[in-house]
C-alpha cells in the first residue's frame, strides 16, 4: 500500500488571519456577508454528506449517474496520468473516475476540511493500494502548488461547487486553474442546471432540517475560531431562488434586535430584527454560459453529458 502524502499549504496560523479577514470584512459590510468556505469544519464536513443524501437534495445522485454511465468516455477522452481534485470532500463519485482511468499514477484531492481529506484518503489508499494519493490541505481560491507528478493532468471540480462562487471570482478562478494545466491537460467540471425554482428552494430548504443546520455551523465556527457570542437560534435559515442572477441564495435572518460579540477582533456586531446575513450563493448553469466562460479562461468545451433528467451537467473542456 502506497503512503498517503498530507501536504498543509495553510498553516493553522493563516487559518486564524483568514477567518479573521473575512469575519472582519464579511460582518462589516452592508449587507452583512460570510464566505461559503467557512461552513467546512468537521461537523459542518459532516452535515454536507447528510445533505447529499437528503431526498430533496438532487446534485449529487444526478453527478453520481453520469459519472456512472459516462466514467469510461470521459478516461477515454482525458487520458490523464494524474487526477486532481478541487473541494473534494468525500472523494465517493471520485471514485467512478480513478476506477475507469487505465493509467492513472496519482490522485490529487485538495480540501481546506482537513477531516474529510484524511477521512477520504485513508480509505482510498486502502481500496486502491497501487494508487498514490497525494491530498492537499489548502484553499482552492488561492495560489495553488500542486506536487510534481506524472502528466496529462485532469482537474476535477465536481459538485457544483463552482456555483459557490460569485461571477468575478469564477472568472479569476478559472483562469488560474488553466494556470495549473498544460496545453492538452483537461477540466472536469460539474455544474447544477437552471430548473423549476420550487425544486431548487426545496434543495436548499429541507424538511429534516439539515440544511438550516448546515447554514447555521457557519456561526459555530465563529465562535469557535474567534470567540463570538452567536446563539444559533436566535437566526432562521433562509432560502430564495434570485431569478435575475439565477442563483440559490441562502441567507441567516436575525429573529431579534441583537449585538454579537467577537472578541478576537474587539469588535460588537449589531443585527437589526430580520437583518439578514449571506452565507452561501449557488449559481445554476445553462450550457452556452458554461461555455462562455470556460472559453473567457483559455478551455475549450469538447465535451458534455447531463443525468437522464437534465437536471445536472459535466463538462470536460481542454486547456488551448
Ligand atoms: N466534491 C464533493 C464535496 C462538495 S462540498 C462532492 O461533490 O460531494 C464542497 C467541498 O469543497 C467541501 O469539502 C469543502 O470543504 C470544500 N471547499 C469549499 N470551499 C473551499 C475552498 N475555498 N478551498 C478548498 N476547499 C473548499
Ligand atoms: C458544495 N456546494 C455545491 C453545495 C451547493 O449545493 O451549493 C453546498 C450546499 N449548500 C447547501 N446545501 C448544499
Amino acid at each position: 500500500m502506497s503512503p498517503l502524502h498530507v501536504t498543509r499549504t495553510l498553516p493553522e496560523d493563516a487559518t486564524d488571519a483568514a477567518l479573521r479577514a473575512d469575519v472582519l470584512r464579511g460582518l462589516t459590510a452592508t449587507p452583512k456577508t460570510l464566505p461559503p468556505k467557512w461552513f467546512y469544519d468537521a461537523r459542518g464536513s459532516e452535515l454536507f454528506e447528510k445533505i447529499t443524501e437528503l431526498p430533496e437534495y438532487y446534485p449529487t445522485r444526478a453527478e453520481r449517474e453520469i459519472l456512472a454511465t459516462r466514467a469510461g468516455e470521459i478516461a477515454a477522452a482525458a487520458r490523464a496520468r494524474t487526477l486532481v481534485e478541487l473541494g473534494s470532500g468525500s472523494s465517493e463519485k471520485t471514485r467512478y473516475l480513478i476506477d475507469a482511468f487505465p493509467d492513472l499514477h496519482t490522485y490529487v484531492p485538495v480540501d481546506v476540511s482537513e477531516s474529510a481529506l484524511t477521512q477520504a484518503g485513508k480509505s482510498l489508499i486502502e481500496e486502491r493500494p497501487g494508487l498514490a494519493v497525494h491530498a492537499l490541505i489548502a484553499d482552492f481560491t488561492a495560489r495553488l502548488a500542486l506536487p510534481d507528478t506524472p502528466g496529462p493532468r485532469l482537474l476535477a471540480f465536481l459538485g457544483g461547487t463552482i456555483g459557490n462562487l460569485l461571477p468575478a471570482e469564477r472568472a479569476g478562478f478559472l483562469a488560474s486553474v488553466r494556470g495549473l494545466l498544460s496545453p492538452g491537460d483537461g477540466l472536469l467540471l460539474g455544474t447544477d442546471l437552471v430548473k423549476d425554482e420550487r425544486v431548487l428552494v426545496r434543495a436548499y430548504d429541507d424538511a429534516a432540517g439539515v440544511t438550516a443546520e448546515f447554514n447555521k455551523n457557519v456561526l459555530a465556527v465563529v465562535n469557535r475560531g474567534l470567540g463570538a457570542d452567536f446563539d444559533p437560534d436566535a437566526f432562521d435559515h433562509v432560502a430564495s431562488w434570485d431569478a435575475e442572477n439565477e442563483w440559490i441564495e441562502m441567507r441567516l435572518r436575525s429573529l431579534t434586535q441583537q449585538t454579537v460579540k467577537i472578541p478576537a477582533l474587539g469588535l460588537a456586531v449589531d443585527f437589526a430584527a430580520g437583518e439578514e446575513l449571506r452565507t452561501e450563493v449557488s449559481a445554476k448553469f445553462r450550457r452556452e454560459g458554461v461555455r462562455t466562460e470556460l472559453s473567457a479562461a483559455g478551455l475549450e468545451l469538447t465535451h458534455w453529458w447531463t443525468d437522464g433528467e437534465g437536471r445536472f451537467a459535466l463538462s470536460l473542456s481542454v486547456a488551448r
